[in-house]
């Protein structure tokens, strides 16, 4: 149920109705968890803005719910109860953090976002989410009648701006990465120092050990690890990726265009995986397992779907031996987290 807390009596929406399973709306809050705060977007709530679903809930508490979330998964979907883990804060204050944001047009030209689980735009004059460069723009002043989407970017160099096929500039694990504004990077600013961070943690690389960045987007994590004195390759399937990748780390990094279904994966000590929502697939994660690596650190940004591999790897003889997690999308649902697995022997 969205909309509500742990605790609480409310009156409640169905939204949608599944065998098994509703999906359902707090529309009415009869007893309030002390958890609960007043939400500062007046766009949030039901029926409303469908990005920001926990902006009712205070900042600890979030992170609470999402640990919550993260366990439950893990232990249903896993079969890996008892596990610990902790939603740790980035440095922020729970705003202004997006540093992407698409806004969708409406039959009427203004700019909005999403309904939850829609395609109906709902018109705002402002995101608190949305990068204090981003909120700076007159985007959401201004009428599209010619645009279905408006993409801005907040990049770590120079001023936020409408996305428009130009190149911008990122930097993390102390170097400078040269993008296409529409090429993936993680949106919190913090967030891809902490994540390279901690997969280095949970790898410990040695100097001289190969390595494998596995959906490896521009090349953040390749380039963590050959700074180590790795000598990685680098595996993704879109092509501004690569082209970010060869542009920002040279001769470092060997960099393969190739889904990682289909790419021929050579041997490694190490394998760093991050793939998208849907999660790697039992496919990969058995192409992954038959290279025999020291360690493996994977990158999730849904917990369900590395619930679901963990399980796989389990069964291909592989432990979970830690797990962090981040709160890299405050005000939302969402969580990162990142697993470390070693085989058992
Ligand atoms: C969650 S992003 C991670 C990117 C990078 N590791 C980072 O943190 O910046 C996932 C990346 O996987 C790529 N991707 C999606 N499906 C893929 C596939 N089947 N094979 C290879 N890459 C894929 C996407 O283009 C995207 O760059």
């Amino acid at each position: 149920m969205r909309h509500a807390l742990p605790g609480e009596a409310v009156v409640a929406e169905i939204t949608e109705l599944h065998k098994g399973y509703l999906r359902a709306d707090a529309i009415e809050i009869l007893t309030a968890s002390p958890d609960r705060v007043a939400a500062p977007c007046p766009y949030s709530g039901p029926n409303l803005c469908g990005g920001c679903d926990l902006q009712h809930a205070s900042a600890p508490a979030q992170r609470a719910w999402k640990t919550a979330v993260v366990r439950e998964q893990l232990a249903r979907l896993g079969g890996l109860p008892d596990v610990e883990v902790t939603v740790e804060a980035l440095p922020d204050d729970g705003f202004g953090w997006r540093t992407r944001v698409r806004y969708h047009i409406d039959a009427l030209n203004r700019p909005g976002l999403l309904k939850h689980r829609s395609n109906e735009v709902v018109p705002i004059d402002r995101c608190l989410i949305a990068h204090p460069g981003i909120q700076e723009l007159d985007v959401l002043q201004r009428r599209w009648p010619d645009a279905d989407v408006v993409d801005v970017v907040a990049p770590a160099e120079g001023k936020a701006q409408i996305v428009a096929g130009q190149r911008i500039s990122e930097f993390a694990v102390g170097r400078r990465f040269d993008l296409a504004a529409t090429a993936f990077w993680q949106v919190h600013p913090a967030a891809a120092d902490t994540l390279a961070e901690c997969v280095l943690q949970f790898l410990a690389p040695k100097s001289g050990e190969t390595a494998l960045d596995l959906y490896g987007g521009a090349g953040l994590f390749a380039a963590a690890l050959a700074a180590q004195g790795c000598q990685v390759t680098m595996v993704e399937a879109a092509g501004e990726g690569v082209k970010a990748a060869r542009r920002s780390l040279g001769d470092a990094v060997q960099v393969v265009e190739s889904s990682v279904e289909r790419a021929k994966l050579p041997s490694a000590d190490l394998v760093v995986l991050d793939p998208p929502r849907t999660g790697a697939g039992a496919r990969v994660v058995r192409k992954i397992s038959a290279l025999a690596p020291r360690a493996i650190a994977y990158v999730a940004c849904d917990p369900a779907a590395l619930a679901r591999d963990l399980k796989t790897f389990g069964e291909e003889g592989w432990e979970l031996t830690n797990i962090r997690a981040f709160d890299c999308f405050p005000q939302t649902h969402h969580v990162e987290c990142v697993a470390l697995l070693v085989k058992i022997v």
